[in-house]
């Protein structure tokens, strides 16, 4: 099968080679000749061309531009350019450019469509390398999307999973009263108690949860930011990790809350980040491990600080510690550190890590700036 015809640009001063070339290339190529290096550029903006042939002078003062306008319709458009006296006239700039092709005049043009089809071969072989790239590209993030996809879904079923089991069993406990005719005695009226009090605090973690998954996806920030003492972050968040540390007997050593310092801040949002990092440490910790929370001041910042004398992070952890959906754990979520990372940098702020100065354990230190 023949070839589909090529569209070639041809721009050169010397008239001659203007007037020979575009007949040698008649079977080939339909080319569009000038000597006019304004025009080639308009003309380049207008039209597909895979080929440019173009002289080494013109080349050097404008031809940068004019490679870029014929690949601005044609990607992988590739360049001859044809030489006065030697190839080492072709300038560095346009070398960067990609050059598919010298010729050095006079040449015999006889070579021209053999070499001119050459590049055609060339231009088609990076359409196709750059069309596989795509493909990999679209199938590699593809993948990643779905793998991602697929711990988010099996987290959310994790972690709801105890609420509903607890909305489930008191379903069917209410079910089994109600199904029992005569009166309700006052056992049966305590189960009903507890049942809807259990099944109010279940639907109502599950809410919370799925409402902080929303507020996640969607990157919510409409809580206002005032200035105010910490205390009451630092005793709403132990008050909330209380019993995480109770069942692994941890001791959360704490500075007294109203000895807090004051900052500009987020108080719902601030409070969240430190629930999740002081968790972070309560899980870290072996049983009676230690968790600590300090503070430090300066005139132009406020840290938290949250210490403890656990693991630390492996290489592997620390690289990928603010990742979404990196998680070591069994009912791991993946997005404390993320919470905590977004929170801090909303309020202009920033999170390090570090190795406690004993040398164990996570020392994570939580800026806010004074403004
Ligand atoms: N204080 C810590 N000590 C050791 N590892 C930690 C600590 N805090 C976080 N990590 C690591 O970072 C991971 C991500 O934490 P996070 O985003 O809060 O998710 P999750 O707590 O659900 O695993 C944890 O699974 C754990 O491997
Ligand atoms: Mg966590």
């Amino acid at each position: 099968m023949a070839d589909p015809l090529l569209h070639v640009l041809l721009v050169e001063s010397d008239k001659e080679v203007l007037h020979v070339v575009p007949p040698v290339l008649r079977s080939i190529a339909s080319v569009r000749a000038t000597a006019d290096a304004a025009e080639a550029a308009r003309v380049a903006a207008h039209n597909r061309f895979e080929i440019l042939v173009i002289s080494s002078a013109i080349a050097n003062a404008t031809g940068v531009e004019l490679v870029h306008a014929v690949r601005t319709t044609q990607p992988c458009a590739q360049v001859l350019v044809l030489c006065d006296q030697d190839t080492s006239e072709v300038s560095p700039a346009l070398i960067a450019q990609e050059i598919g092709d010298t010729l050095v005049k006079p040449f015999d043009l006889g070579v021209l469509p053999a070499r001119i089809q050459r590049l055609a071969e060339v231009m088609r072989q990076q359409l196709e390398s750059a069309d596989q790239m795509q493909k990999l590209m679209a199938r590699i993030s593809h993948t990643e999307i779905m793998a991602r996809l697929g711990t988010l879904v099996a987290t959310v079923a994790h972690d709801i999973a105890n609420p509903l089991t607890t909305i489930l069993s008191n379903g069917n406990l209410v079910a089994d009263i109600a199904a029992n005719d005569g009166d309700l005695g006052p056992d049966n009226r305590e189960t009903l108690r507890d049942s809807a009090r259990d099944t109010t605090a279940a639907a109502t973690a599950i809410k919370a949860y799925v409402d902080r998954l929303v507020a996640y996806a969607r990157g919510d920030r409409d809580e206002l930011a005032f200035s105010s003492s910490l205390a009451d972050v630092v005793r709403t968040s132990l008050l909330l990790v209380r019993p995480r540390a109770q069942a692994k007997s941890v001791m959360v050593h704490a500075e007294r809350a109203e000895l807090a310092p004051r900052v500009s801040h987020r108080p719902v949002a601030i409070t969240e980040a430190l629930v999740n990092a002081l968790s972070n440490a309560i899980d870290a910790v072996p049983p009676r491990g230690n968790v600590w929370l300090r503070w430090e001041t300066s005139p132009d910042q406020v840290a938290l600080v949250v210490e403890d004398d656990g693991p630390g992070l492996t290489a592997e952890q620390r690289q990928r510690f603010f990742e979404p959906f990196y998680t070591t754990k069994v009912a791991g979520t993946g997005l404390g550190t993320v919470v905590i990372q977004r929170t801090f940098k909303e309020h202009d702020g920033q999170v390090e890590l570090k190795t406690r100065d004993t040398g164990t354990g996570l020392s994570l230190r939580m800026v806010l700036p004074r403004k």
